[in-house]
Formats: C-alpha cells, sequence, structure tokens
C-alpha cells in the first residue's frame, strides 16, 4: 500500500493496515518499530499464529498498526515482555545487531502478543492516546500571532491534556513570530482522559511512543514533569458536546485548539464541531474574540512526505475575517515543521 494516506473510512485488511503503518514508522525513521510490525505482518504472511488474536478487517482511521505497537510497548515498559524490552530503545536497549538478532527479536514480539491475548485485545480496543507534545511548538507558533490579549485556551481531544500547558513547553522560534500572550485558562475533553500524575497513565500515554523513539520518550517525560505544575481542567466529553457547550470570554481570545484527532471522528461529529465554532464566531466582538487552531492530516497531497498542516481560523479581532490560513507544514509529531503562509478559499477540514 502506498504511502498516502487512503480516505479513513476505507475498510482494510489487517496485513494492508499493518504494511501502511511500517511504510509510515520507516519514512519517518524508526527501524525498530517497522522491525515490530514487520514481525506481525510475516506471522499474518505465513504461520498466522496470531491471526485468532486480532480482527482483520480495519477502518483506516482505527489505525491498527498504532495500536498493536502500543500494546507490544506497554507490555515491554511493564517489564511483562522482559525479551522484547531487552532490545527496546526507550528502554535503553540497543537495536539488535544483525540478522539472527532480529530474528530472535521479531520472534519474542510475536510470542509476546501470544502470551497477552487480553491485553492485546485492550490495547486494540483502545482509542490511540498518543498526546505528542513536540505539537505544542505549533500551537505556541498560532499564538505568537494573537497579540497581548490573554488567552483562554480550549482542547478538543485533548489526551491527557499536555499540549494545553505548550506556553511551558519547548517551542520553535523558527514558527513564533512575536511573544506569547499569557494564558488564564487551560480546559479541555476527551472521551477517555488521560491523568499524568498517576503511575497507569503515565506507562499508557508512555505506550504510544513508538519504541525506538527515544527523543519523544524524554520529551514526553519532561511534558509529564511541567504537567504535575501546571493544572488544567480536563473533562470526560464527547469532543462535539464540549464544542457545543463552549462560550466566549470579554477581555480574552478564546482558542480552540486540536491536533491529531480529526481521522478518529466520524462525519456527523466533524460537522457538530465545524457548526459549534462557526455559532461562537458569530457572537465574536473585538473584546471577546476567537481563533481556531488546528493541526491535522491534510486531505490530499502528502507526496512531498509533509501530511500534517496547521491552520488557523481567527474572528473578532481587528482584520480577522475568519478564512483559514495555513502558518506551517510538517509531519504529525511536529519538530521540523516549517513556516508557510498559505490563504485558503475554504476550511479543509471539512473536506475530511
Ligand atoms: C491521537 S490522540 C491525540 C491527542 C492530542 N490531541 C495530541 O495531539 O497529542 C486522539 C485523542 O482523541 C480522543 N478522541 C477520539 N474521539 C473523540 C471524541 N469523539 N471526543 C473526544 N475525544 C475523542 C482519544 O481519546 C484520544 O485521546
Amino acid at each position: 500500500m502506498p504511502l498516502e494516506r487512503p480516505a479513513d473510512d476505507v475498510g482494510i485488511t489487517l496485513i494492508e493496515a499493518l504494511e501502511w503503518q511500517r511504510a509510515y514508522c520507516g519514512s519517518a525513521g524508526s527501524p525498530m518499530a517497522a522491525a515490530l510490525l514487520s514481525a506481525l505482518i510475516d506471522d499474518l504472511s505465513g504461520p498466522r499464529v496470531v491471526a485468532d488474536l486480532i480482527a482483520d478487517q480495519w477502518r483506516f482511521g482505527d489505525l491498527p498498526g498504532l495500536r498493536l505497537m502500543s500494546a507490544v510497548h506497554r507490555l515491554a515498559l511493564e517489564r511483562r515482555a522482559p525479551l522484547v524490552a531487552l532490545h527496546c530503545p526507550t528502554l535503553g536497549g540497543s537495536i539488535p545487531s544483525g540478522d539472527e538478532a532480529l530474528r530472535v527479536w521479531q520472534a519474542a514480539v510475536v510470542q509476546c502478543v501470544l502470551d497477552h491475548p487480553d491485553e492485546v485485545q485492550r490495547g486494540l480496543s483502545h482509542v490511540p492516546q498518543t498526546n505528542e507534545t513536540g505539537r505544542a511548538r505549533l500551537l505556541r507558533g498560532a499564538m505568537s500571532r494573537l497579540g497581548p490579549q490573554p488567552v483562554r485556551l480550549v482542547e478538543l481531544c485533548a489526551s491527557a491534556g499536555l499540549n494545553l500547558r505548550a506556553d511551558h513547553l519547548p517551542g520553535d522560534a523558527a514558527l513564533e513570530v512575536g511573544p506569547l500572550p499569557p494564558v488564564i485558562e487551560r480546559i479541555g475533553c476527551d472521551l477517555a482522559p488521560i491523568d499524568p500524575a498517576t503511575p497507569e497513565g503515565r506507562t499508557l500515554l508512555s505506550s504510544y511512543v513508538w519504541i525506538d523513539d527515544v527523543e519523544r520518550f524524554a520529551r514526553l517525560s519532561h511534558a509529564l514533569d511541567v504537567a504535575a505544575d501546571i493544572p488544567v481542567n480536563l473533562v470526560q466529553a464527547d469532543a462535539a458536546d464540549f464544542a457545543e457547550s463552549l462560550t466566549l470570554t470579554p477581555g480574552a481570545t478564546t482558542v480552540i485548539w486540536h491536533s491529531a484527532m480529526w481521522v478518529y471522528l466520524d462525519a456527523t461529529t466533524r460537522s457538530r464541531i465545524l457548526a459549534a465554532i462557526d455559532a461562537l464566531a458569530s457572537k465574536t466582538t473585538p473584546v471577546a474574540p476567537l481563533a481556531h487552531v488546528s493541526w491535522e492530516w491534510r486531505p490530499t497531497g502528502t507526496a512531498d512526505g509533509e501530511p500534517f498542516a496547521l491552520i488557523m481560523r481567527r474572528w473578532g479581532a481587528p482584520e480577522a475575517d475568519g478564512r483559514p490560513r495555513v502558518i506551517a507544514r510538517g509531519h504529525s509529531h511536529g519538530p521540523g515543521a516549517h513556516p508557510v503562509d498559505e490563504l485558503l478559499d475554504r476550511e479543509p477540514l471539512a473536506d475530511v
């Protein structure tokens, strides 16, 4: 399957989904994550000992490859799959040297799935909850364009809400055009909010980092420490319900932010969120402005290898006309994103 993202409601087989995820991990510089997926692909193409444990048909947007990687990583993090953990770079392990060592490790991956069917099922049924704080640099880039008025940060599908602390997380000078406004409120929702202060929350969040991405692992560890000092108000709610409950606050810019979540939503939820934002936009004034900032997969045209776009729409503030402006492009996780300036005619999320 080519790396271009298929329409996200496309029904695909497990092997197709895993092959897509393997190509994506390979192209993103994660050979061990790709090798983990190869272990499962090779089994499903040959002995098929794990075939009965994993459903064969998936919607593309379910990303079963990500779910399986996380289930195996979690077992390694909990030291319940010691042979897998041995070569996990996120646990200080070294990449197997040579084909034979790699084959032994891949056999351990398959064995780990066989040994822990309940945990694997739990992982497969769990919507991926990566909370990637590399994306905070995109939100910061957008916030740096808002001027000095205080900001209320609102995040849809926030996972553990780590990016609601964006102003306390590392930024990228290339993406920021001025000082960040002060943040006076931080609120968010998720269907299954994670408490980053608990060991379970920390393990779950860590499991969604790809097993050889030590840079992301370190970034997450830092963000978890920051989260302990900066409280947020995170509620368990569907994103559309939550968006429909939002109001504006005079004296502050309300910033509605979301990242890497659109693909998980059904068409009705997407339409309701966009309609809720339009309804709020119609109530804005110069003292109660609104910004909608998203870092999501572009609907088409990933051939240049930069599938994500940072798009901002603004209402209420001087010269804000609600038109979507692409202000950065890059890879899903955030680092390496670069600024662009492209005015669009319509909100591309309406087409995804
Ligand atoms: C891949 S994570 C992204 C988390 C975060 N936005 C980030 O960029 O790090 C997607 C999140 O969306 C949440 N989610 C999916 N559908 C949702 C819905 N309808 N309402 C609220 N949260 C939802 C999941 O629980 C998960 O935490």
